[in-house]
Formats: C-alpha cells, sequence, structure tokens
C-alpha cells in the first residue's frame, strides 16, 4: 500500500477527519497546504462527483505518481429545493467563513417557515482516489437529519453546529467526534475507503 496519502483539500477539518478515520493505513497524510505552489481547483461541476473528480485531476497534474483522494461534501436541505448543496462552502458569499454560511441558511430556513421534521436535510460526500492521473475509486455516503433553529456546540466544523443527526437529540458540534466519524456522509464514505484499502493489502 502507499505510505503517503494527499488529501486534495485546503480544508485542515476535513483533513483532521480523515486522519482520525484512516491514519493508520499511511506513514503520513498531507493535504494541499503543505504544497502552497498548487493552485485551488476551479469547482465549476454540478454535483458532488464531478467536483470530488474535478478536485482529485487538478491536484494529481501537479503531484505526478502521488496517491490521491478528493472530498467534496456538503448540505442538501429539502426546504430548500436541495440548497445549497455544492455551493455549500460558498453559500454565504465567494470568501465566506462558515459562520457566514450558518448565518445564511438560518436566514433562508427562517423565510420558508419550516419548523421540526420539515427542517429535514442530508450532509453528502463523495470521495475520489487518483494516481498517476488514473480514477481507482469513487465513494459515497450520505447522514440524514434535520436542521436546528439555532447553533449549537463548539465541535466540527461548518455546518456542524446546526444538524442534529437522525436518532439524535444533539447537533454534530455537540456530539463527540467519534460519534459523528460512526454517522457521518464522510465517516461512511471512508469506511468503504478503508474496505478498499484493505482489500488492496491483500492482493
Ligand atoms: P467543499 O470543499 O466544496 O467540499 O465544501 C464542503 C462544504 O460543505 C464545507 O465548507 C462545509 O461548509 C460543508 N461540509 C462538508 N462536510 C461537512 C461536515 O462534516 N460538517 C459540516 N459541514 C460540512
Amino acid at each position: 500500500m502507499q505510505s503517503r496519502l494527499v488529501v486534495a483539500t485546503h480544508n485542515s477539518h476535513k483533513t483532521e477527519e480523515i486522519r482520525e478515520i484512516v491514519g493508520s493505513f499511511f506513514e503520513e497524510i498531507l493535504d494541499l497546504n503543505d504544497f502552497p505552489e498548487i493552485p485551488e481547483a476551479v469547482e465549476d461541476g454540478t454535483t458532488f462527483e464531478e467536483n470530488s473528480a474535478i478536485k482529485a485531476f487538478a491536484a494529481s497534474a501537479m503531484l505526478t505518481n502521488a496517491f490521491i483522494l478528493a472530498d467534496d461534501s456538503g448540505l442538501e436541505v429539502d426546504a430548500l429545493d436541495g440548497a445549497p448543496g455544492v455551493y455549500s462552502a460558498r453559500y454565504g458569499g465567494e470568501k465566506a467563513t462558515d459562520a457566514d454560511n450558518r448565518k445564511r441558511l438560518l436566514e433562508e430556513l427562517g423565510k420558508t417557515g419550516a419548523k421540526g421534521k420539515s427542517r429535514s436535510g442530508r450532509f453528502r460526500c463523495v470521495l475520489t482516489v487518483v494516481k498517476a492521473d488514473r480514477k481507482l475509486a469513487v465513494f459515497s455516503g450520505s447522514c440524514e437529519g434535520i436542521l436546528a433553529n439555532e447553533e449549537k456546540g463548539e465541535g466540527g466544523f461548518g455546518y456542524d453546529p446546526l444538524f442534529i443527526p437522525d436518532g439524535y437529540c444533539e447537533t454534530f458540534g455537540q456530539l463527540a467526534s467519534e460519534v459523528k466519524h460512526e454517522l457521518s456522509h464522510r465517516g461512511k464514505a471512508l469506511a468503504l475507503f478503508s474496505d478498499w484499502l484493505r482489500q488492496q493489502d491483500s492482493k
């Protein structure tokens, strides 16, 4: 198996979660913050699958022969017809912070008047594995839940303080990271990646 994995992201929260879940398979896991010469990929796809592939191949073009994992993820809210979806990172504006994105989400949901179970939604994650310009595998995961009326909890990142996974009363911002990893879109996709890595090892 590969000793080094490069995650095609500048989002160190994602990289940290990936390290926590698949860290034992690699000697080191780096991300694009370790390669400042690599520009941000233009995520102009309309699906998580497309954007995940775009990010993986953009990194692969710059890091010839590296073992690359790209994560494209986001939140779909039913009362907002699936928004913010692939635009989750930029929902509050082009240079939006996580706090800006959460603020806009609460505003837009407020306008719909949706309450309780009608504030349903899901996180989605698509992982693409590429090496030497070849797509080796794609894994997806999703996690259903409802959107809280206000932010709760300091943990996680992005929309975590607003997302209550089905079967729980707390947000991902309040739940322990181990619990998030068991339930989350990324945790589920990474569990499939782990199975795939084990299969590669046994070949
Ligand atoms: P991407 O870099 O285009 O994949 O952006 C993903 C965006 O979706 C992030 O900036 C977050 O706003 C949101 N997101 C993805 N995964 C999570 C998560 O696990 N928790 C909270 N927000 C997430």
